[in-house]
């Protein structure tokens, strides 16, 4: 009798479990594979917030995913660590205006997909979305040695240290140090800080930024709202359940 009744309590207590874990899926689970996507790459990679947050505020992280949906050729990107970003002096990211900002991001990004071999053969100087490679503009070289990858923009030198995505589309590499261009950061550039007003104007571009996108922060409100409903809804249940069990101790 009491073993049927234990037998009884842990059904109902399995099938509301279980029900409860197939209705707060939807809640969890992570979207649908869409198209391909670079923020979702490097957001899955993590250390690339700084990267993210630029690529995002200069807009330039939705022309590249629009490039990959549209392009045979596809993308490389080469992406700087936080570590990166914040080894720079101080002020250097500041001292750019936001055209040199999307300047510095395009460097970052080749019009073709190049995996770690076809490296081997390109020639030099390569062309990045920044535009000319001309000397003293946008050069950007990389030398080889079996499956390393050299980097050199005349004003910085790195490595490719880890590859982060790759297929026939968008390779992702990570590099340490930020790819800073002669035309931004050579001699004759030589971009004279800006410190106070930077910071109102990088503000200004923020808002600026964040302006058109307000729906994801609607939707992510009315998620937070849908969860604090099941929430509540499960706790509803798990206090049936509670005194399901007492009541059926107590026969
Ligand atoms: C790409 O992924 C990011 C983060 O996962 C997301 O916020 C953004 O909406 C996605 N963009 C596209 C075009 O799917
Ligand atoms: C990709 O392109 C297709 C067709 O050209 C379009 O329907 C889709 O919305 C595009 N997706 C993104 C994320 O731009
Ligand atoms: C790459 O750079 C490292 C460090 O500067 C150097 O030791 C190595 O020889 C270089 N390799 C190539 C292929 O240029
Ligand atoms: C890049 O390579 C080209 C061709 O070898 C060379 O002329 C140029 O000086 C190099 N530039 C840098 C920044 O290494
Ligand atoms: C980068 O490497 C080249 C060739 O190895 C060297 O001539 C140059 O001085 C280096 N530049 C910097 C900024 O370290």
């Amino acid at each position: 009798m009491a073993n049927s009744t234990f037998y009884c309590c842990t059904t109902i207590l399995t099938m509301l479990i279980v029900t409860n874990a197939v209705r707060a899926q939807p809640a969890t689970a992570p979207a649908p594979p869409g198209p391909l996507n670079v923020t979702a790459v490097l957001e899955k990679a993590g250390q690339f917030t700084t990267l993210i947050r630029l690529m995002k505020s200069s807009q330039v992280a939705d022309q590249l995913n629009n490039q990959l949906n549209n392009s045979n050729s596809g993308v490389t990107l080469f992406a700087p660590t936080d570590n990166a970003f914040s080894s720079l002096p101080p002020g250097t990211l500041n001292s750019l205006t936001d055209q040199q900002k999307v300047a510095l991001i395009q460097f970052h990004i080749l019009p073709s997909v190049l995996s770690v071999v076809q490296f081997q053969t390109v020639s030099n100087p390569l062309r990045t979305q920044a535009g000319n490679a001309n000397d003293g503009e946008y050069p950007l070289n990389v030398t080889t040695m079996g499956n390393q990858v050299n980097i050199s923009t005349g004003v910085v030198n790195t490595t490719v240290s880890n590859t982060l995505y790759s297929d026939s589309q968008l390779a992702v590499y990570q590099v340490d140090k930020v790819l800073l261009p002669l035309d931004l950061f050579g001699p004759k550039a030589a971009p004279a800080p800006a410190p106070a007003p930077a910071k109102s104007k990088k503000k200004a571009s923020a808002v600026a930024a964040d302006g058109p996108s307000s729906t994801p922060k609607d939707t992510a409100d009315a998620s937070a709202a849908v969860s604090l409903s099941w929430s509540a809804s499960r706790r509803r249940e798990f206090a049936f359940i509670i005194s399901l069990s007492f009541f059926w101790w107590n026969l």
